[in-house]
């Protein structure tokens, strides 16, 4: 597999986002298990999850289930588990809270279900417009300070939060999170600056996002016939594309069958050609 830099930590180019085996009608705790331990049979050593990815609003769903399944693995101390805390949940609904101390208790949360003392990669989910950035970053800050977690990263940002994000946090922030796939690309200016800024930039919905992964082939032609030179998945030939963009990105493709991770973590071997990437532009 090949790797990628993540602050001072070397991980797969291929992450595993966990968010699939925590939706409504996700898998039972066996299939995530059997998810989780074929991505880490493939090499992936980067798992993205979240204090707010859960079925019915309960926090930590998520958590939960990665943590469960590196214990039953055996020796995981090659992972790197990357969680996320500012979202609330209450059922369906998603709300924000991205004041320090509201970030303080997620993270204690968070630590506590991971059963770790402290997170490898801490992200901000999503900027609360009802605080001050610099705010919810000074929390951030704080939590490294205190050793409760060892990288930040932000979610949802735009190219200024960015950047202030970075002056508040120096060294300790280490990754951006934004939304990035062939159907939405306006996040690229973002990813301009973590090439600048010396980030990593972790595409979520690499595929389009659950429940339109599987049709992507068919409203991307180009991305279809670009698979069919290589004779593999239109999916795997957008995971290449995305590591192609920039060596800053590691994708983060979602999963909740084992099959999708092993496919998935077999695309950096798929050699685009400048012509490729010409015609997918
Ligand atoms: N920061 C944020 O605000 C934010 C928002 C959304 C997501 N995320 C993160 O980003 C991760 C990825 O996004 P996502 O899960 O929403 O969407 P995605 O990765 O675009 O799509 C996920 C779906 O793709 C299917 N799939 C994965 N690999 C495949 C392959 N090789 N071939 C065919 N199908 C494949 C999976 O099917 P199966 O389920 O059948 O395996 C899965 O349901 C999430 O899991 C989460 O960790 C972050």
């Amino acid at each position: 597999m090949q790797q990628r830099q993540l602050g001072d930590r070397t991980v797969s180019a291929i992450g595993l986002g966990a968010m699939p085996m925590s939706v409504p009608g996700s898998p039972d705790a066996a299939q995530a298990e059997a998810t989780i331990h074929a991505a880490l049979d493939a090499g992936v050593t980067l798992i993205d999850t979240a204090d707010a990815y859960t079925p019915d609003g309960a926090l930590g769903h998520n958590e939960e289930l990665v943590a469960a399944a590196l214990r039953s693995y055996g020796d995981a101390s090659d992972v790197l588990v990357a969680t996320k805390g500012g979202h609330t949940r209450e059922g369906q609904d998603w709300g924000l809270d991205g004041r320090p101390e509201y970030l303080r208790t997620a993270c204690e949360g968070s630590l506590r279900r991971l059963g770790v003392d402290s997170i490898g990669l801490y992200q901000h989910h999503r900027p609360d417009p009802d605080v001050p950035y610099a705010e919810t970053m000074g929390a951030l800050r704080d939590l490294l300070d205190a050793g409760l977690i060892e990288r930040a990263g932000v979610s949802n940002a735009d190219p200024d939060q960015i950047r202030m994000a970075q002056e508040i946090l120096g060294d300790g922030l280490v990754s951006v999170q934004n939304q990035l796939s062939p159907r939405f690309r306006s996040s690229l200016p973002e990813l301009e600056v973590c090439e600048e800024l010396g980030l990593a930039f972790l595409p979520w919905s690499p595929l389009g996002g659950i429940g339109n992964a599987k049709d992507l082939g068919s409203d991307q032609h180009a991305f279809a016939q670009v698979a069919e030179r290589h004779a593999v998945s239109p999916q795997q030939a957008t995971l290449a594309w995305l590591l192609r963009l920039s060596p800053a990105v590691i994708a983060i493709p979602g999963a909740s069958r084992p099959e999708s991770i092993r496919s998935s973590a077999e695309s950096p071997t798929v050699e685009l050609t400048d012509d490729d990437v010409a015609a997918l532009r």
